[in-house]
């Protein structure tokens, strides 16, 4: 018998019926800070809740039968750091980009047509008529061309849009510059779009040096990480109001009330949406369904974490 714990009903219908002699037992199980379940010796394929928090991520250390911790997202900078020697940690890359990529399209033409403002005009009952900015005509660049920026750039293709795409390396037949060309590249853009893991490389690589190489007026979407972003250097840009940012993230997470950021003007925050959908519900059912299915009949697994990503 093999021994899979998931963190909602929804994931543990989409297992059931999996193959395996005897079949896998299924439990749903949210650690909560109390004793672990009788079953913790016995579980083989772990699933985190979708925001990782503590105890569900102590609880990897408390069992001793563990082999793989499946992801429901795509960062697994929290997951990390803490999976014990010889187990898999998997992402959930593939899973989000449609809603995350819907977001991102959604956050610039939000911005950029001044909706915040024109929500809060409509609150007030005001008829506050005036010309706006527009993506028409806009350079985009995508720092982080993955999974989820190549979904932004299908989405744009309607939109009249030049696009510009960076990744860790270069990849010349797909258009994607590497790394070393994002200073070049930055002054072109209208749009910076952040999509790049949690590294080493990429914590804090949004300073004021990269912001100061931005266009005046340009707007920075970051819907990665906060933590690739310094948010003194984005509080300052906002400030002078030179720039203007579309933040699904943001360092600290979740940003404390009376935050600087929150009443910048030019600032648009949503509480790290990107991927809490319903399409992105049914596809971690579905993902989790097929890697469990992967792990019983003895098949690679997708979307393993060797290193750092
Ligand atoms: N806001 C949300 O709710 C939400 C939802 C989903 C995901 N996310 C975030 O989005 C991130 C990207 O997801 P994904 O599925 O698109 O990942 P992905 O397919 O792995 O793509 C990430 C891309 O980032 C590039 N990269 C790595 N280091 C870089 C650096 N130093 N500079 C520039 N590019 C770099 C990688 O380049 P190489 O290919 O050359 O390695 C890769 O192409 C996730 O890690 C997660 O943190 C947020």
């Amino acid at each position: 018998m093999t021994l899979v714990w998931v963190p909602t009903a929804e994931i543990a219908a989409a297992l059931d019926g999996l193959p395996g002699t005897p079949p896998p037992e299924v439990e749903v199980v949210v650690p909560d800070g109390t004793a672990l379940p009788a079953t913790a010796g016995q579980v083989e394929f772990y699933v985190p809740p979708f925001f990782p928090a503590q105890p569900a991520i102590a609880a990897i250390r408390e069992l001793p039968k563990l082999a793989v911790v499946q992801a429901l997202t795509a960062g697994v900078d929290r997951l990390r750091p803490e999976i014990p020697a010889g187990v898999t940690l998997c992402n959930a890359r593939g899973v989000h980009d449609a809603s995350t990529a819907e977001w991102v399209v959604g956050a610039m033409l939000a911005a950029l047509r001044e909706f915040p403002f024109f929500a809060r005009e409509q609150a007030a009952q005001r008829w506050s008529y005036h010309f706006t900015d527009c993506l028409a005509g806009k350079t985009v660049l995508i720092v982080g061309y993955g999974s989820i920026g190549a979904a932004v750039e299908r989405r744009l293709a309607g939109f009249e849009v030049s696009v510009l795409r960076v990744a860790r390396t270069a990849r010349p037949q797909g258009g994607v510059a590497p790394v070393s060309e994002l200073s070049r590249l930055l002054p072109a853009a209208d749009v910076v779009v952040l999509l790049a893991p949690v590294t080493a490389e990429t914590i804090g690589m949004v300073d004021a040096a990269f912001l100061a190489r931005m266009k005046d007026g340009a707007l920075l979407v970051n819907a990665a990480r906060g933590s690739l972003a310094v948010t003194g250097a984005l509080v300052a840009e906002a400030r002078s109001g030179r720039l203007r940012l579309a933040l699904d993230v943001t360092d600290p997470e979740p940003l404390p009330a009376g935050h600087p950021l929150w009443d910048l003007p030019g600032v648009f925050i949503t509480p790290h949406e990107g991927a809490s959908t319903p399409v992105s519900v049914a596809r971690m059912a579905a993902y989790v369904r097929d890697q469990a299915s992967r792990f019983l009949t003895g098949q690679p697994l997708e979307n393993v974490i060797a290193g750092s990503y």
